[in-house]
């Protein structure tokens, strides 16, 4: 996998560059909708593709293992034939999912024993595992297995964490040299650096898996109760140490605000599921500023949902889509998240536009200060 910076300006560590994969060509700074289960919820691939205008989608290890399970995908022919999704994929590790919604039942050296939050049947999850599963589902990008702290845990807890994690990355590295991709097309496993909010954890750690000399890195453990600020300052302790040849990927991050922040940073990569969750709940991110399309003050208002018009789903009305939600109906859920998948994929079009011009600054400050208004 090559990465190629095309732009970067003065005064800021924006930067702009093209990842190029199996599955084509990914501009960055990019943000990757998720399809947890392998689908982005309530969204076609065409739509995702034509409309949204997503370059690379998320998967799951942690969901599709459980279900279907990696023989289903392996007899499809891996998960891009399997969702009809035919651009880059990057799969999640399971190294987050399996703290946040399987219930551990004992961590060791040895990995992660936890029950499905499905069924409550019994699993173990390894370095060697999670690289297994995710050369059958065939993911562009495979993630490094991790454990993920709270926001809250103290620095003790943070160290030995962080060691655990490291021991991980190497074993996984040396179960992906030992494997090979299934499908025909090369695969590439980015590093996760951990160590919760320690600027001194966070250096080592990110010294630590420039070793491992991988196509990219991933940013983890943060946007998980801590502070803002401080997630800032632990992205710039990190890049400040990451090659600047190679992508970075800040995980579940974040808000709108948040992204702009994180290019100018020096952050490449991002996912979230706020697009589409928060989405079906009603809360709509506009080039003008957050919508709660519930509050009755929408209830009149025929105009389209965003003037901007990313999608076509902008054409519907404030009013159509405020009566869709609040009567619970499919279509408002479905509306909802293609606007706000369409809305990121416009932010980063318009910061890589923006870097490459060399007027990312300024006109991150007037964003940030129009998404911040509550509509
Ligand atoms: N998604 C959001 N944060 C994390 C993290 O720290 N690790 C992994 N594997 N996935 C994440």
């Amino acid at each position: 996998m090559e990465f190629k910076l095309t732009a970067t300006e003065n005064g800021t560590r924006a930067r702009a560059g093209i990842l190029s994969t199996g599955h084509g060509q990914i501009e960055t700074p990019i943000f990757m909708p998720v399809g947890t289960a392998g689908s982005v919820k309530g969204i076609h691939a065409r739509d995702l593709k034509n409309d949204i205008k997503a370059q690379i989608i998320l998967g799951n290890t942690y969901h599709l293992y459980l279900r279907p399970g990696t023989s289903v995908i392996e007899t499809a022919g891996g998960l891009h034939k399997f969702n009809r999704w035919d651009g880059p994929i990057l799969t999640d590790s399971g190294g987050y999912q399996v703290f946040s919604l399987g219930d551990i039942r004992k961590l060791s050296d040895e990995g992660a024993r936890f029950q499905s939050h499905i069924d409550g049947s019994y699993h173990l999850f390894s370095p060697e595992k999670v690289i297994d599963i995710q050369r059958s589902i065939g993911a562009d990008i495979m993630m490094a297995f991790d454990e993920c702290t709270p926001g809250d845990a103290d620095f003790d807890y943070a160290k030995k964490s962080l060691e655990l994690t490291q021991r991980w990355l190497q074993r996984c590295f040396e179960q992906f040299e030992k494997t090979e991709p299934k499908y025909g097309y090369s695969q590439s496993l980015f590093p996760i650096v951990q160590g919760n909010t320690y600027p001194e954890l966070r250096k080592q750690a990110a010294i630590h898996v420039k070793n491992f000399e991988a196509d990219g890195y991933a940013i983890g453990g943060l946007s998980v109760g801590e502070p803002e600020e401080v997630m800032y300052e632990m992205t710039e302790v990190v890049n400040a140490e990451l090659p600047e040849n190679k992508p970075r990927y800040l995980m579940g991050v974040g808000t709108p605000v948040n992204i702009l922040e994180s290019i100018d940073r020096g952050v490449d990569m991002f996912d979230c599921v706020m697009p589409t969750r928060n989405g079906r709940n009603g809360m709509l991110f506009t080039s003008k500023g957050v919508i709660n399309i519930r509050n009755k003050k929408w209830e009149n208002d025929h105009s389209p949902i965003d003037e901007a018009e990313n999608s076509f789903v902008d054409l519907y009305s404030k009013a159509y889509l405020r009566h869709l939600i609040i009567s619970n109906e499919m279509l408002g859920a479905q509306i909802a998240s293609q606007h706000n998948l369409a809305f990121y994929l416009w932010l980063v079009k318009t910061a890589r536009q923006k870097i490459t011009e060399g007027s990312f600054k300024s006109w991150k400050t007037n964003m940030v200060q129009q998404l911040k208004t509550r509509l």
